[in-house]
C-alpha cells in the first residue's frame, strides 16, 4: 500500500507539473494553435497532453488531426452505486475510456447511496458549480437521464451534449420552477435563433420526483421526451438556412450533466432573469446540507451511428467539410489516449503504474472532503 501522507503530499506536486502545459495562448477558428501546442481546450487556450483530450476544438487546432481522437460511443446504462467509474478530477484523464465513464470537470460530487445509488451534483457559494462529462462521445443516438432538478432561484440543473466544435443539444431546468423543463439546441456555438429554445410545461415536481429527461438525437430528426413521451420534435431540414447551410448539430458529443449558479452578481441580467433571480445563499435547504444539488440516479445511452462501427473502431476522427460548415467524422482504429497522465509519470520508487496512482490520490482525497 502507498503512504497516504505521502500521496496528499504528491497533490500539489503533481498540480504544478499539469498547470506547465496550461500557458496558452488563445485561439480560435480564424487563429489556430501553433505547432508547439497544437491543442486548442475547450476554453480556446493552446497547449498539450490534456489540452487534447476532450473538449480540444479540432477546427482551432494546429492541425485538424492535433486533437486526440475521441472515444467511440458504447451502449451503456451508467448508474452510480459508487464513485468508481467516475474521475474525480478532469485534469488527470490521460484518455483511457475504459477506465472512467466520467470525469469531473469542475466542482464536487457525492453519492447518496440510496435507492441503489445516486450521483449528487453540488453546488456551493465558493465552488461555483459543478459539471461532468462522459469520457465517450456519441455521435447520434438517444440518451435519456434519470434526475431530480435543483428548486431553488438561480440555480440551473442541465442535462446536455456538447461537441468539440459546440454543436449543443440541451434540456435546462432554472430552479424558480420545478414543473418544467427548457429544451433547446445550438450549432457551432452561434448565438442561437431565439425560436430554437421551447418549454415543456405540466410536469410534476422535479426536485421530489424522478423524471426520465431524453434526447433522441438522429441526422434527420431531433425529439425530446419527458418519461417516454415526446414534447418536441425537431426537422433537420428546416434549420436549412437562406444560404444552405444546415445549422443543425451533427458532430460527436460528450454528455454533460451540471448544476450552476445564474443567479449571482456577475452573470447577465437577462441570464438571473432566465434563471429565477439571485440566489437565496440562507436558503434552509442550503442551510442544512451545506450545498444546493441535483441528483443522477442513471442514464442510459444507446448508440445509433449513421454506419455501426466494425469491433475494431476505438474512435471519431475530423476530416475535411463534406459540405461548407460541416467536416466529415470518420471512424478510426487510432488509440483516444495520449498518456496525459504520464506528465504525472514520477516513476521510481513507486512502482505503481500512474493512472493508479492519480486513482489512488483522489480515492483519498474524495475521502477527506
Ligand atoms: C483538479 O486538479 C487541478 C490540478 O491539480 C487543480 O488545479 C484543480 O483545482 C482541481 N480541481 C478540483 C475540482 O479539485
Ligand atoms: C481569434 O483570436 C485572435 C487572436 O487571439 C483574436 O485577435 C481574434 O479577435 C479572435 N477572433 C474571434 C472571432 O474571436
Ligand atoms: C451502499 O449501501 C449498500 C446497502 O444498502 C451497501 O452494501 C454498500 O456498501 C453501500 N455503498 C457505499 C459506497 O457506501
Ligand atoms: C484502460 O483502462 C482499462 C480499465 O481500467 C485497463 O484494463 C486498460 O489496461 C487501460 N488501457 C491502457 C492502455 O492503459
Ligand atoms: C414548442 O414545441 C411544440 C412541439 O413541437 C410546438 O407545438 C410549440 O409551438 C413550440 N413552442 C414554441 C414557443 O416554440
Ligand atoms: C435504455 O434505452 C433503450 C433504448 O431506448 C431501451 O431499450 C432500454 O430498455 C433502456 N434501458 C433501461 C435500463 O432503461
Ligand atoms: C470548412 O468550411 C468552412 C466554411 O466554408 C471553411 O471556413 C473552413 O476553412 C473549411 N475547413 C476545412 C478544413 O476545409
Ligand atoms: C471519411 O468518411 C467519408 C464518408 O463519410 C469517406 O468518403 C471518406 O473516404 C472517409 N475518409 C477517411 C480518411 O476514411
Ligand atoms: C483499422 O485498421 C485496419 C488495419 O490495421 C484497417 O484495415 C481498418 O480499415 C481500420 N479501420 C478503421 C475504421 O480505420
Amino acid at each position: 500500500m502507498l503512504d497516504r501522507k505521502l500521496l496528499l503530499a504528491l497533490v500539489p506536486l503533481l498540480a504544478s507539473v499539469v498547470s506547465v502545459s496550461a500557458q496558452g495562448t488563445t485561439c480560435n477558428a480564424t487563429s489556430p494553435c501553433p505547432a508547439s501546442a497544437p491543442c486548442c481546450s475547450e476554453f480556446g487556450f493552446c497547449g498539450t497532453e490534456t489540452f487534447c483530450l476532450g473538449g480540444c476544438n479540432p477546427l482551432s487546432s494546429h492541425a485538424l488531426d492535433s486533437c486526440m481522437p475521441e472515444p467511440v460511443c458504447e451502449n451503456a446504462v451508467h448508474t452510480f452505486p459508487d464513485l468508481s467509474r467516475v474521475l474525480s478530477n478532469a485534469t488527470y484523464f490521460g484518455g483511457n475510456a475504459s477506465a472512467y465513464d466520467w470525469v469531473v470537470d469542475k466542482g464536487n460530487i457525492m453519492n447518496t447511496n440510496t435507492s441503489g445509488g445516486e450521483l449528487a451534483l453540488l453546488l456551493t457559494q465558493d465552488n461555483g458549480g459543478t459539471r461532468i462529462s462522459s469520457t465517450r462521445y456519441i455521435h447520434y443516438g438517444k440518451i435519456s437521464a434519470r434526475i431530480k432538478t435543483g428548486r431553488w432561484g438561480g440555480v440551473v440543473t442541465a442535462f446536455i451534449t456538447m461537441s468539440d466544435i459546440k454543436d449543443e443539444i440541451d434540456w435546462e431546468f432554472p430552479g424558480a420552477t420545478t414543473t418544467e423543463g427548457q429544451s433547446n439546441y445550438f450549432w457551432q456555438g452561434l448565438i442561437p435563433d431565439p425560436r430554437n429554445g421551447n418549454t415543456t410545461t405540466g410536469l410534476t415536481d422535479t426536485f421530489s420526483n424522478y423524471h426520465d429527461f431524453a434526447i433522441d438525437w438522429k441526422p434527420d430528426s431531433l425529439t425530446w421526451l419527458v418519461d417516454g413521451n415526446v414534447v418536441r420534435t425537431l426537422q433537420a431540414s428546416t434549420t436549412i438556412g437562406p444560404d444552405g447551410v444546415k445549422r443543425y448539430p451533427s458532430t460527436p458529443s460528450r454528455i454533460q450533466l451540471s448544476i450552476w449558479p445564474a443567479g449571482i452578481p456577475s452573470s447577465p441580467a437577462g441570464t438571473v432573469d432566465w434563471a429565477g433571480g439571485m440566489i437565496n445563499w440562507q436558503d434552509p435547504d442550503y442551510v442544512a446540507a451545506g450545498h444546493f444539488y441535483t441528483l443522477i440516479q442513471s442514464i442510459n445511452i444507446t448508440c445509433e451511428d449513421p454506419v455501426p462501427p466494425s469491433a475494431d473502431v476505438t474512435s471519431y476522427v475530423y476530416n475535411k467539410n463534406a459540405t461548407a460548415f460541416t467536416p466529415t467524422i470518420n471512424f478510426s482504429n487510432l488509440t483516444t489516449i495520449n498518456g496525459a497522465s504520464s506528465l504525472l509519470d514520477i516513476g521510481g520508487p513507486f512502482g505503481v503504474k500512474t493512472s493508479l496512482l492519480v486513482a489512488v490520490v483522489f480515492g483519498v482525497a474524495s475521502v477527506l472532503l
